[in-house]
């Protein structure tokens, strides 16, 4: 295959049955029985394939995302699908769509990784995608027999460590290994199959994986690294990058600074697609778009709006502060730097309460207008190179899913951004990345 020779728009969506927004399961026309309804997904896959996307992206949080049960009883989010199950049915109800879910690397073991998403590549037929994050939820840690989360740069050392063993054990078989030869009596070709014997600081994995090479070589790495170690793991690993990005001037800078670490680590910049994150809402007038937007918000319970803040920016218990009230001081974190200094920093600039910050996090990827203003600002970003692509997470389903692919996606088509056609096979070929080759050996092999 060859990478697309003209820099194309690539789309991906990250489905949360319950909707992007926090309030999205009580909107009038949302589907509170989102989370955990198969024939819900199936449906929304589909249309998300009618509308040319690459991927449909399934975040993922190994705990319950929450200390007080009451303001989660308040949201969709307790319950959500295990990611690689779910994709692996999608897999089956659509053709072309690449299937893309986070696992951790915090609390998880490469092995098992390396297996589940070669399944995943050879089930689907070449279009996983692994979003390795080092895990935003301290809560994770007690699920696992931890006391304490990782600290964050221990995260991202074990986190280079585990991809680099995935890599090989991904690896083990080379392409044309595994030959079935009746004839000869020969399954796969001996010659053809390295065993990692990896021993590291965090790992150690003697392989091989009892899987031959995914279809797509590797399945495509994701990542949203975001702090100056997360970027530098993305730029080494990474082939999209997720990023919350509101601005132009910032969303451009980012860019530019993940391209020049990847070029610095060797690889081309082509092959590291950025994508921020929008939260589209499409309506005949902006007004209207924007109405509905604020009835979403009305729906954030008090409790609800103290426990976003608290869950994005830090350690601390805002259940005695009056939701109507200023932020009081917050101490430092050991979670995501970015997001929290980013949100503290228009938190005190624009003189917010708590329940203003948190329906402006519910908010921030926001854009709210008409079919045309959508797409606008989906070409302005990508022309002026802020972004290769867009993770697109709808406030509430399937309503505003429908309402893009059936409305913005034509008027992206017409001007020549998106497809009308899947163009390749897989989704490495879709997003015009290139499928490394088995000699890249990620660790010495030793001992064989
Ligand atoms: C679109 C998007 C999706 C993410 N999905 C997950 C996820 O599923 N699980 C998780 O633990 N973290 C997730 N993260 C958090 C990132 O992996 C990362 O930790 C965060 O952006 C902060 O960057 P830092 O780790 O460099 O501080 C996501 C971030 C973004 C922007």
């Amino acid at each position: 295959m060859t990478t697309h020779p003209v820099r194309r728009l690539s789309l991906g969506a990250l489905v949360q049955g319950s909707g992007g927004h926090i309030a999205g399961w009580r909107h009038p026309d949302g589907r509170p029985d989102g989370q955990l309804n198969f024939a819900f997904h199936a449906d929304l896959a589909r249309t998300l394939e009618r509308g040319r996307f690459d991927a449909l992206f399934l975040a993922d949080v190994v705990a319950v995302w929450g200390h007080q049960l009451d303001s989660l009883s308040r949201t969709g989010r307790a319950e959500h699908f295990e990611p690689i199950t779910l994709l692996a049915a999608l897999s089956l109800v659509t053709e072309h769509i690449g299937l893309a879910a986070t696992a951790t690397a915090t609390y998880n073991h490469p092995f098992h990784i390396a297996r589940k998403f070669a399944s995943l590549d050879h089930i689907s037929g070449g279009r996983a995608g692994w979003n390795v994050v080092t895990s935003v939820v301290p809560l994770e840690a007690a699920n696992f027999g931890f006391d304490r989360h990782l600290e964050h740069e221990l995260r991202y050392r074990r986190a280079d460590e585990f991809v680099q063993v995935v890599k090989a054990l991904w690896d083990s078989f080379d392409d044309a290994a595994v030959v079935r030869d009746k004839a000869t009596g020969r399954y796969y070709d001996p010659a053809g199959l390295h065993t990692p014997h990896h021993r590291g600081e965090h790992f150690s994995v003697r392989g091989p994986l009892n899987i031959s090479r995914p279809p797509q070589g590797h399945p495509v790495v994701f990542q949203a690294g975001s702090s100056p170690t997360g970027r530098e793991f993305a730029a080494r690993h990474g082939e999209v990058l997720f990023t919350s990005q509101y601005e132009l001037g910032p969303a451009q800078a980012f860019y530019a600074d993940v391209k020049a670490r990847a070029a610095a680590h060797g690889r081309d910049p082509a092959h590291v697609l950025v994508w921020p994150g929008i939260s589209p809402l499409v309506a005949a007038t902006e007004t209207e778009a924007r109405q509905r937007l604020g009835e979403l918000g009305d729906l954030v319970h008090d409790d609800v709006a103290r426990r976003l803040v608290q869950d994005n920016i830090g350690d601390l218990d805002l259940s005695d502060h009056p939701v109507d009230g200023p932020l009081p001081d917050i101490p430092e974190s050991n979670r995501s730097k970015s997001r929290r200094d980013l949100l503290l920093k228009t938190a005190r600039a624009e003189g917010l309460t708590i329940r203003q910050l948190a329906l402006r996090f519910a908010t921030d990827a926001a854009v709210a207008g008409t079919p045309e203003q959508i797409a606008d600002h989906i070409e302005t970003w990508f022309r002026a190179y802020a972004a290769d692509g867009f993770n697109i997470s709808f406030p509430y389903l399937p309503g505003p899913a429908e309402d893009f692919v059936d409305q913005v996606v034509p008027l992206l088509q017409q001007r020549g951004l998106l497809r009308t056609e899947y163009e390749g096979t897989t989704l490495r070929e879709n997003l015009g990345l290139p499928r490394p080759a088995a000699r890249d050996r990620h660790l010495q092999e030793s001992g064989r």
